[in-house]
């Protein structure tokens, strides 16, 4: 009966909500966080309230039905076990509203949006693996940069599970605290009866115990709310920590990513802030939120409480509602602004001084170790000035502000509960009573009322930080990703798996046919009109099996760049990459890079792993067996990498590469400070000869070397020539490149290509070049001292 008499005014509510939200749609400018979700709790709220106001008549109704009190009522408040059936019901039916209303109003807002769904939206319930709906890798522009919708809710809905999770711990919680004030009602009453009981001669234990364990019960109750709320945040973080990673390790470019917050310098930089993003947003969504709810489940279940006992007083409140709703929200709009505005300094600085310290040799060996400080504690004063002129002056008064309004809130209602105890049932005071209503009873909900409205100003500025970290984690799942998630599609992947090298001899190894191509970051950079030159213009090599082609040129000529090329790490913008007649594009990237193995410029070893792994590193996955110890050795030897690591390594192969060493604490074999470039480089080319002694069926059909030998000594780098052309090039079947400065190492590749600017200025053998004396291959060898 309770909600036939509710469904009428509830349908009526849902058809205002519409109406609410199709302003919102229409609505020119966007909303921030707490515009939209304090909007959305309002709208909510009401929906709440109509159903707080059909609790009240179906209460109206059970006590008229049970006018006998029996049991289950309580005379001080005149509530029946069904008033309170019937206030778990809509309070759980407003809460329900409250999500439902945050995550249409935002989905109304994505859907309004001018650009097209972004990945974030497309994938909303999936994980990044299975993502292959973007085609190109476009960098867009930061759809969440400058305060548009809101991205923590964005986020939340993609987090149904938890959501729910939380949303029960808040009904829990909610329900712990209503309750609360009943049991102690009822606690008075067992110690009249106790009293009672003792008089008459019985001991009087009994009642105590039942008090005591419906107070545990209450107690168990909370910490089963916490103990949710832990989990819900704990899943949230650990989850968008995870996408976070799979998203920087996948990133294309992740020098020119920039998000609202300012630029990262490198995804190593990134991380921490990121990770720690996550963790703020996890909190805001499954704990503050939840915390929101609970808060506004008590709000409706005490007004509805206090509604039995005077309606004129709920009345008042609801009066004043509106007023409060408004300043509370300019209040906070004026918090956000400062807030963020500040924090966009603060980080600014931050990440200078940062970027500072790593570059402390730099510094010292300038001896501008003071400047800098000066430098910092400039920055520092302007900071400081701005946050007490401008941001502190508005953070406090709004929060002044919010605080006035709640303060004022609590001194309304003390004095419609004070007026109402005392005055009986004067306006309808204790309409369902049939007497007056002790003054502590009325007061403890009043009281709930107020507390929870306070709580509920924090938890928005809590929001505030939660919404700062939910733009950012967007932000970077939104980067543009490596090409590996967005092509090929799933099915064309397993179409187009790759021959084997050597077994498609029609076609060469690996092939560039007239690329052209700029770096999307050259693009996106602040500041760039989008008209930077091409990095590669018209290139066309072919890179045949058994051959060796050596790429030259000067720094910034576009060399490093072919080998990203061929790796697939960027898509061309004009011409094909195939690899054994395949394009590029429809192989799986996975198979790009076991086809075409680099050792790059950067002589890179991953932390955490010993350098018997650094070397084996990739190896299983690309030839389906693992390493043998003595290959991974014998790898070295060739690399000429043995030496040192008897000589230099604490603990030969097995010394862990990095600061920390990762699992266990007394292993702080940490040799990476203590190896040289050189050392290094010989390291990551004993990866090389690994790759070359698996058998031929998964041996690579391209060995790239980017300036792999630049930082040995002459002795070591011939040797290392030497074994590379006897190891890789002559006892494999595969195309090896050369990228050289130092002419004398290639003068006996099959061919030598010349780049320029991003063209290709020459080609021909050592000897052709040479010969072409004002040539710019014979000009550049001349400079190194060379001659046929
Ligand atoms: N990740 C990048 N983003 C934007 N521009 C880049 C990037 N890497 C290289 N470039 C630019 O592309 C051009 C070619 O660079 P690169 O291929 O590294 O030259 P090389 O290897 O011949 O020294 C240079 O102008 C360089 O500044
Ligand atoms: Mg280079």
């Amino acid at each position: 009966m309770a909600f036939n008499v509710s469904l009428s005014q509830v349908t009526h509510q849902l058809a205002q909500l519409k109406n609410a939200l199709n302003v919102f749609t229409k609505a020119p400018q966007k909303f921030s966080l707490v515009g939209s979700a304090n909007v959305s709790m309002g709208v909510s709220m009401s929906v709440g309230a109509m159903a707080v106001a059909s609790a009240a008549y179906s209460s109206a109704y059970a006590v008229h039905d049970n006018n006998n009190n029996d049991d289950g009522s309580l005379h001080g408040f005149g509530l029946g076990g069904g008033h309170f059936r019937a206030l778990f019901d809509h309070s759980t039916f407003a809460m329900s509203a409250l999500i439902g209303t945050m995550c249409a109003v935002n989905t109304a807002k994505n859907d309004a949006r001018v650009h097209p769904p972004s990945a974030v939206d497309a994938k909303a319930n999936s994980d990044d693996d299975d993502d292959t709906s973007k085609a190109q890798p476009q960098p867009q522009p930061n759809k969440h940069r400058g305060g548009s919708s809101s991205a923590l809710v964005e986020l939340a809905c993609q987090y149904p599970l938890e959501i729910a999770i939380s949303t029960v711990a808040a009904i829990i919680s909610a329900g712990a605290s209503l309750l609360h004030p009943l049991v102690v009602a009822r606690l008075f009453a067992v110690a009249g009866t106790a009293a009672a009981a003792a008089r008459a001669g019985f001991p009087p234990i009994a009642p105590f115990v039942a008090v005591a364990a419906a107070f545990l019960g209450l107690a168990s109750l909370r910490a089963l709310a916490a103990y949710l709320r832990h989990m819900a945040v704990r899943r949230v973080a650990d989850h968008l920590r995870l996408r976070l990673f799979r998203k920087l390790i996948a990133h294309t470019d992740v020098a020119a990513y920039e998000n609202p917050i300012g630029r990262h310098p490198s995804a190593r930089e990134a991380w921490p802030r990121l990770a720690h993003a996550a963790g703020e947003v996890a909190k805001a969504m499954c704990q503050t939120l939840s915390s929101a709810l609970a808060d506004v489940t008590q709000i409706l279940g005490a007004t509805m409480a206090l509604l039995f006992i005077s309606r004129a007083m709920v009345a008042a409140m609801a009066g004043a509602l509106p007023l409060g709703i408004c300043a509370g929200l300019a209040a906070a709009e004026v918090a956000r602004r400062a807030r963020r505005s500040q924090v966009q300094m603060d980080r600014a600085n931050d990440a200078l001084a940062g970027e500072m310290c790593r570059e402390y040799k730099a510094v010292r060996a300038f001896a501008m170790e003071e400047v800098e400080a000066n430098r910092y504690a400039s920055r520092g004063d302007t900071a400081r000035a701005r946050f007490l002129t401008a941001t502190s002056p508005a953070l406090s008064s709004a929060h002044a502000t919010i605080g006035f309004l709640n303060a004022g809130a609590t001194v309304l209602w003390m004095y419609l509960a004070a007026t109402c105890a005392t005055s009986g049932s004067a306006d309808g005071c204790a309409a369902a009573t049939d007497g007056a209503v002790p003054l502590a009873n009325v007061t403890r909900y009043a009281q709930t009322i107020a507390a929870s409205a306070a709580s509920l100003s924090a938890s928005q500025n809590a929001l505030l930080v939660g919404e700062d970290a939910a733009r950012e984690v967007l932000a970077s799942l939104d980067m543009p990703c490596e090409i590996e998630r967005e092509s090929p599609p799933a099915s064309s992947r397993t179409a187009a798996s790759l021959p084997p090298a050597g077994n498609n001899v029609n076609f060469p190894a690996l092939e560039l046919r007239d690329i052209t191509f700029s770096y999307p970051s050259a693009m996106a950079l602040p500041g760039s009109s989008g008209s930077a030159p091409p990095a590669l213009s018209d290139i066309t090599l072919r890179f045949e099996r058994g051959k060796s082609v050596a790429l030259v040129g000067a720094s910034g000529s576009g060399k490093s760049t072919v080998v990203s090329l061929m790796q697939h790490f960027y898509d061309v913008d004009h011409g094909n990459v195939m690899i054994n007649g395949t394009e590029i594009r429809n192989i799986a990237p996975a198979d790009v890079r076991k086809s075409v193995f680099v050792v790059s410029q950067d002589s890179i070893l991953l932390p955490g792993l010993s350098v018997a792994e650094n070397v084996a590193y990739g190896q299983e996955a690309r030839s389906g067996v693992a390493p043998t110890l003595p290959d991974v050795w014998e790898a070295c030897r060739r690399a000429c990498a043995n030496d040192f690591i008897v000589r230099a390594l604490p603990r030969g192969l097995e010394t862990v590469v990095g600061f920390y060493s990762g699992t266990s604490p007394d292993d702080d074999a940490s040799a990476l400070a203590g190896i040289s470039g050189g050392q290094r480089q010989r390291l990551c080319l004993s990866r090389a000869f690994l790759a070359a002694m698996s058998d031929p069926q998964h041996q690579p059909s391209v060995f790239i070397f980017d300036e792999a030998t630049s930082a040995l000594d002459a002795a070591t780098e011939a040797r290392v020539s030497s074994n590379i052309r006897k190891y890789i090039c002559e006892s494999t079947n595969a195309a090896c490149v050369f990228v050289a400065h130092r002419l004398h190492t290639i003068t006996e590749v099959d061919e030598i290509v010349v780049f320029d600017n991003g063209f290709v200025v020459e080609r021909g053998t050592y000897a052709e070049l040479m010969k072409k004396s004002n040539g710019r291959f014979a000009e550049l060898a001349r400079k190194q001292g060379l001659s046929l």
